[in-house]
C-alpha cells in the first residue's frame, strides 16, 4: 500500500483544517493512506502522530484552527535535522510528505526536496504574501475579522473625537491591512511596502484636523517601518522572524500622534483635549470558522495535493492562478515575497 505524510506548520490559519481534509479524502479514494504528524515539523523530528481515516476528517472543513496542530519547529536548526527527517519517512514507509505552510515550513520542506526527498507545498498565510499563488487561503477570514473590528472603531472614534491607530497582522507585507483598512473606510493605510516619516503620518492627521473632520482612523500593519527611524531588536521565533507585537507599533504610533497634535501651536484651542488610541488585533485574526472562500479554496488546494501524490507529482506546490488550482515551482514560491504593489496602494490612498 502507498503511504504518505501530511503536516501544517507555521502560524495557524483558517482553512487548513479544509486541505487536510481534501488530502485524506483524496488519497484515500485511491487506496493511498495518510499519516498526520503533530505540530508540523516537530512532530516529524519526534515522531509524533497517526494515521488518518475518513471519519477523523469529516466535516473538519468548518473549524478554524489545524486538527494536527502547529508550530514553528525549524529542522535545519537540529544536527541531522534532515536525516532525522529521512529516517521518520523510512520508518513508517512513506514515499512523501504533503507540507502545508507559508515560507519558513515551505522553506523546509524545499531544501528537503533538493535533499532527495519527495515534498508536495500547500501555500498557507493569512499575510498572502507568498508568491507563485495569487491568494492563500486564511487572508480572506483574516481580513474579513480585521474589517469587521476596523467598522467598530468608527462610532467610538467618533463619539470621543480620537485618533485610532489599529494593528494587523502582516509581518513583511500590508496585505490585510490594505484589504481590511479600504474595505472599512480607515482614513490611512500603512503598509511595509511604502514606507513614510512620522512626518509624513502627522501632516495627514493635521489635514484631517483642520479640514474639521471629526476624528481618524490609521490602520497600520504590524511589519510598516517609519523612514528613518531603525526598528529595535527583539526576540525572535526558530525561523529568526522577530515578534512584531513586542514592538507595540501601534501604540508607538498613537502616543505621538497625539502629543504632537497638543502641541502644535498652530492648530485651534481644541488640540489640549486631543487624544489618540490603540488596538491590536493580533491573533484575533487568525482564530475562529473560516470564510466559504477560504474553506473552498483549502479544500481545492488540498485535493490537487492529493492529485499530485497520486500522480507522483512531488517536488511542487500547487497554487490558485485566477479561478484555477494549478501548479507551482516550490523553489520560485519561496525564495520570492508577493507584495502589494503600487497600483493597489494607490486606491487606499485615493480615499485619503
Ligand atoms: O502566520 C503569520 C503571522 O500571523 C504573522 O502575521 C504574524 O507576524 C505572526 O504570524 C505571529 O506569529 P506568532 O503566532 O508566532 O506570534
Amino acid at each position: 500500500m502507498r503511504k504518505i505524510g501530511i503536516l501544517t506548520g507555521g502560524g495557524d490559519c483558517p482553512g487548513l483544517n479544509a486541505v487536510i481534509r481534501g488530502v485524506v479524502a483524496r488519497c484515500i479514494q485511491e487506496d493511498i493512506a495518510v499519516f498526520g504528524f503533530y505540530a508540523g515539523w516537530r512532530g516529524v523530528l519526534e515522531d509524533e502522530g497517526r494515521w488518518l481515516t475518513r471519519a477523523d476528517v469529516e466535516g473538519i472543513q468548518t473549524l478554524g484552527g489545524t486538527i494536527l496542530g502547529s508550530s514553528r519547529t525549524n529542522v535545519m536548526k537540529f544536527e541531522n535535522g534532515p536525516q532525522m527527517v529521512r529516517d521518520a519517512m523510512e520508518r513508517l514507509e512513506l514515499e512523501g510528505l504533503v507540507a502545508v505552510g507559508g515560507d519558513d515550513t515551505l522553506g523546509v520542506a524545499n531544501t528537503l526536496r533538493k535533499l532527495g526527498m519527495n515534498m508536495i507545498g500547500v501555500p498557507k498565510t493569512i499575510d498572502n504574501d507568498l508568491s507563485c499563488t495569487d491568494w492563500t487561503f486564511g487572508f480572506d477570514t483574516a481580513s474579513n475579522i480585521a474589517m469587521e473590528e476596523i467598522d467598530r472603531l468608527h462610532t467610538t472614534a467618533e463619539s470621543h473625537e480620537r485618533c485610532f491607530v489599529v494593528e494587523c497582522m502582516g509581518r513583511h507585507t500590508g496585505w490585510i491591512t490594505l484589504q481590511a483598512g479600504v474595505a472599512a473606510n480607515a482614513h490611512m493605510v500603512l503598509i511595509p511596502e511604502f514606507p513614510l516619516s512620522f512626518d509624513e503620518i502627522y501632516s495627514l492627521v493635521r489635514e484631517r484636523y483642520v479640514r474639521g473632520e471629526r476624528y481618524t482612523i490609521i490602520a497600520v500593519a504590524e511589519g510598516f517601518e517609519l523612514t528613518g527611524e531603525r526598528m529595535e531588536d527583539l526576540e525572535r521565533d526558530m525561523f529568526g522572524n522577530v515578534l512584531l507585537l513586542h514592538r507595540e507599533l501601534a501604540r508607538h504610533l498613537a502616543d505621538r500622534i497625539e502629543k504632537a497634535i497638543r502641541s502644535d501651536e498652530t492648530l485651534d484651542k481644541r488640540r489640549a483635549h486631543f487624544e489618540a488610541r490603540s488596538v491590536v488585533l493580533g491573533h484575533l485574526q487568525r482564530g475562529g470558522a473560516p470564510t466559504a472562500f477560504d474553506r473552498m479554496l483549502g479544500t481545492r488546494m488540498g485535493v490537487k495535493a492529493g492529485d499530485l501524490v497520486i500522480n507522483g507529482e512531488y517536488g511542487n506546490m500547487v497554487s490558485l492562478r485566477g479561478t484555477e488550482i494549478e501548479v507551482a515551482d516550490l523553489d520560485r514560491a519561496v525564495t520570492e515575497r508577493k507584495k502589494v504593489g503600487k497600483a493597489l496602494y494607490d486606491v487606499a490612498t485615493l480615499f485619503y
